[in-house]
């Protein structure tokens, strides 16, 4: 308080003349609210420009992904290396990081010096230095043979695809080796490892400074989801929802967003505060044009700004008795530290002297009060800046979580923030004043960002593992284009005549040739044989004004010895429900037309007749292979004697679906099934169909898709698991894109990997339990479970401890990641098979852009709770010119076969009346 006189009453002293002129020099740096206001919305909209995949490539705030889905949880552990570079310091550390009720993280680390000419020099210069700074720090600890994970902080500008790739974007603050921008910088780092050759270490994770530092605090704090860096350079990091993350695949959960900030106003936006002094610094920069916003608020600049005011004043005479200095001309002279001190409340003004005197420059009692006064200005309003800055992110994660009052906690690191006495205090009442309804707690980092980064490390080094273990999982847009390509031939050759006898996707005329037009009537019994239940239902469509239907079913049971026993046996079941039905609806004394749905792949010269060319999924009965299943019904029904039927339609669960989802939305042209079998139909054109007469009009195709690969066309993205799950199953060697995809399979699967996981010792601490080796006992349903957004991991924990593991916490995470990935294959991959229909029927119509329908019914896409918006997406990216519209069957393929049987009838009794 004492000084804040003394200041007053040396104030007085200065001319009124001088004070008048000084004051117009540092005018523009006294933002008003208003401007600050809109500040903070410009950034906003910059944010959102960042987000959007059209707007991405040109944002000036670029939002890059980060890889690094979730703050910590306590249970990362291990021993970890961890780099530091593009602060004010490097540093190596080794991170000690013990989980559980003891959880602690314990560091040691070393900081070594990088050179001006290293900064500047070439990427391999600056590369060697960083791993020689490694190797002397691996022999002082006396670790040098143990191959540590290592987390990277890089506190760059990184284009990241996953955790352990980043691509420089461009150097920033006071870097500038040559060959690195474009580069990864993982890629780097290897390379001088190995060029070394003294050493080895497992590369994990880069990760920007801003995310370190809010793990970091995040540790401590869960509430955590910002990191804020005012240090050298300026910016920000946050957790953004992953359906606001345009580039990034998915739609869970959350991912850290490295802002980038640093470089908002390179596009102009903000030009109307930069002043004449901050065009100076830019232009005397590394990077001039870029970071405009960073040269405003950050450490590294604030002090230039100061200088080039300083040498203004001078100039004018204002200040050191109009003589400009040698160490006035020297850029960089006032560091951050500098700044800092002079700005001290509690420092005498012959105390700023002295400081001055240090830097050389020569001042007296005026000069210093007004070069404090100068550094009061700048900096002042860099913690506005960031204030407005930070308060559009604030105000996004409000948005966002679609609250009224949030509540959060921002993790700080930085010099400037640390060092300076005002710097915290302004930027906080900023964000106060431009956020009032969010409650923000800003948490100072102690460790630095390193420990963050062997946090990330430890997650990523865990997850990281199940991903190398299900590395051929994962399949690329590049990999699904080309599948949607061979899937593509294989339609072609299967419509071909010449190519059907040995083709493996059949491509089955159905005798389907509309959907329905609205004219159906009549009262029909649908059988829908071969999903998950054996159903018999009663279908009435009635026209009075508008079409109804009315629908009444019954569920039988069909044990498995008549799945697996004798093709007689099985229609003697399937005649007796239906007798048994019929019974119950007093209709046995009726000869009513029946529709079969009969969901397994038939051979068909006309709509009542199919012949069964192999058994899929859970049948296997004997003697029905290659037989008409009409006529084995038809003799199964005689031979009771008790009822009559006409059966006048055999059609398959996809032509059924997209004939029910054809009743609500007439440009419904594609039937998909995802349930305990998978398979797809569509309408093509006659005149590609070579199997039938007629080249007029279309009819609807049964791919039979399930048998897509049968001939090895798959064989490259098939797993250890997949052969093993076909070995076991009912038809070894066929069905082989079904058995990757589809319900049947797909707990079995998971159940697969996690016991080669768990022999291996990467889940449960290596214990395997019977429950866990015992055929189907993880269900697909189980998966469905596990992957529940809120849920999941206490339904994770519930199952895996009725197999008799005892999950930890850690199990359970990896355990939901396994069903993730092997879920989302099967998403991929349908939609890469859909992607080719598509396609064609886009081809067929000649059109530059599809618009059309796909029929949809199946257990796992109704049950799980990610698989149709995972399907959509990529199937809307893998063919972009395209507006699908998904249509889910509400009410079964039975509705849609008495709709063709309604047809098929109409014409018998045209037929038989004319
Ligand atoms: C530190 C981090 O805590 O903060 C650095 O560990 C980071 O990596 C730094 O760059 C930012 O501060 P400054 O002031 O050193 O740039
Ligand atoms: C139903 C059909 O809607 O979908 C069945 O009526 C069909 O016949 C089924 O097979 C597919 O699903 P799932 O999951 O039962 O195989
Ligand atoms: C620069 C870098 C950025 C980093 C920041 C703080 O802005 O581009 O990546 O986070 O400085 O160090
Ligand atoms: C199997 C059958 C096929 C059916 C599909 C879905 O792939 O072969 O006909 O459509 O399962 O149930």
């Amino acid at each position: 308080q004492v000084s804040a006189q003394i200041l007053a009453f040396f104030s007085l002293l200065l001319l009124a003349a001088q004070r008048k002129e000084i004051d117009a020099v540092l005018e523009p740096f006294l933002l008003s609210p208003e401007t600050l206001r809109e500040v903070k919305n410009k950034m906003r909209t910059e944010l959102e420009y960042g987000l959007k995949r059209e707007t991405q490539g040109s944002a000036t705030v670029k939002m890059l992904p980060t890889y690094v889905c979730g703050t910590p949880d306590g249970t990362e552990k291990g021993k970890f290396l961890a780099l530091d570079l593009g602060g004010t310091n490097f540093r190596v550390l080794l991170v000690k990081i013990r989980s559980g009720r003891r959880k602690s993280v314990r560091m040691y680390n070393k900081i070594f010096a990088i050179p001006l000419e290293i900064m500047q020099g070439t990427g391999e210069e600056l590369f060697d230095h960083i791993v020689h700074c490694i190797a002397d720090f691996l022999e002082y600890m006396g670790i040098k043979g143990a191959r540590l994970p290592l987390g990277f902080t890089f506190s760059f500008p990184c284009k990241q695809a996953s955790i352990d790739k980043g691509t420089l974007v461009g150097w920033t603050k006071g870097f500038k080796a040559t060959d690195c921008e474009g580069e990864d910088v993982v890629d780097m780092l290897r390379e001088a490892i190995k060029r070394r050759n003294e050493f080895d270490l497992d590369i994990v994770a880069v990760v920007n400074d801003t995310v370190g530092t809010m793990m970091t605090c995040g540790y401590e704090d869960p509430n955590c989801e910002i990191g804020l860096i005012a240090g050298t350079g300026s910016n920000v990091c946050y957790m953004e929802d992953m359906k606001n993350i345009e580039i990034v695949e998915g739609n869970e959960g959350k991912m850290c967003i490295n802002t980038e900030w640093g470089g908002f106003g390179d596009n102009g936006c903000i030009d109307n505060i930069r002043t004449e002094y901050d065009k100076e610094v830019d232009e005397g920069s590394l990077n001039p044009g870029k970071q405009r916003y960073e040269k405003m608020t950050s450490g590294m600049y604030l002090g230039e700004i100061v200088r080039q005011i300083l040498i203004d004043l001078t100039k004018r005479g204002l200040l050191f008795r109009g003589q400009i200095s040698e160490s006035l001309r020297k850029r960089g002279i006032f560091e951050t530290k500098f700044l800092s001190q002079i700005e001290s409340d509690r420092l005498a003004l012959l105390q700023v002297r002295q400081i001055l005197q240090q830097l050389g420059l020569d001042s007296t009692c005026e000069d210093s009060i007004i070069v404090k006064e100068v550094c009061g200005a700048v900096s002042r309003r860099a913690a506005q800046l960031c204030g407005a800055g930070l308060a559009a992110i604030v105000e996004k994660k409000r948005e966002n979580r679609g609250v009224e009052h949030l509540q959060i906690t921002v993790g700080v690191d930085g010099t400037l923030y640390k060092l300076h006495p005002h710097f915290s205090r302004v930027l906080q009442e900023t964000v106060k004043e431009l956020a009032p309804w969010c409650d923000v707690t800003f948490m100072l980092s102690e460790d630095g960002s390193g420990k963050g980064a062997a946090l990330i490390t430890a997650v990523a080094k865990r997850l990281r593992n199940i991903d190398k273990y299900l590395y051929a999982m994962r399949l690329s847009d590049e990999t699904l284009i080309d599948i949607m390509a061979r899937f593509r031939r294989e339609m072609k050759n299967g419509l071909s005549r010449d190519f059907n006898p040995t083709a493996t996707v059949k491509m089955l005329p159905t005798f389907v040739r509309s959907i329905p037009d609205g004219s159906e009537k009549g009262d029909f019994i649908a059988l829908d044989l071969g999903g998950s239940y054996f159903r018999i239902l009663r279908v009435k469509v009635s026209h009075e004004k508008k079409q109804t239907v009315q629908m009444e079913s019954e569920i039988y049971n069909t044990p498995e010895d008549i799945m697996h026993g004798s093709g007689t046996r099985l229609f003697d079941h399937v005649a007796e429900c239906l007798g048994d039905f019929m019974e119950k609806q007093q209709i046995k004394d009726k000869k009513l037309p029946v529709g079969f749905t009969f969901s397994f792949p038939c051979r068909q010269s006309k709509l009542d007749e199919g012949v069964l060319i192999t058994w899929t999924k859970r049948f296997k009965a004997s003697g029905v292979e290659g037989a008409d299943v009409v006529k084995l019904l038809n003799r199964a029904i005689k031979k009771r004697g008790d009822y009559d039927a006409d059966i006048m339609a055999v059609v398959n669960d996809t032509v059924g679906t997209m004939m029910t989802c054809g009743f609500d939305d007439q440009r419904c042209e594609v039937g998909l099934i995802i349930g305990t079998g998978t398979n797809a139909c569509y309408m093509e054109e006659m005149r590609h169909i070579d199997l039938v007469e007629g080249d007029e009009g279309r009819m609807c195709i049964n791919t039979e898709w399930g048998a897509f690969g049968d001939d090895g066309s798959l064989e490259d993205i098939r797993t250890e698991f997949d052969r093993e799950i076909d070995r076991g199953s009912l038809n070894p060697g066929k069905q082989l894109f079904e058995k990757m995809v589809s319900g049947l399979y797909m707990g079995e699967l998971v159940r697969l990997i996690l016991v080669k996981m768990a022999k291996e010792g990467l889940l449960f601490e290596g214990r395997i339990t019977p429950e866990l080796l015992t055929k189907g006992k993880f269900e697909t349903k189980h998966v469905s479970a596990i992957e529940k957004s809120k849920e999941g991991l206490s339904k994770a924990k519930d199952i895996l401890t009725r197999l008799g593991v005892e999950p930890s916490h850690e199990d359970c995470v990896a355990v939901q990641h396994v069903c993730t990935i092997v879920s989302f294959r099967s998403a991929n991959l349908v939609a890469a098979t859909l992607g080719a229909i598509l396609c064609q029927l886009r081809d067929n119509k000649g059109v530059g852009r599809l618009r059309t329908t796909v029929g949809v019914d199946g257990s796992l896409y109704k049950m799980h709770p990610q698989y149709a918006r995972r399907l959509h997406k990529t199937t809307r990216r893998l063919v972009p010119d395209s507006d699908v519209r998904f249509l889910l069957s509400e009410s079964g393929s039975g509705k849609g076969a008495a709709m063709v049987t309604a047809v098929a009838y109409r014409l018998a009794e045209q037929h038989r009346g004319g």
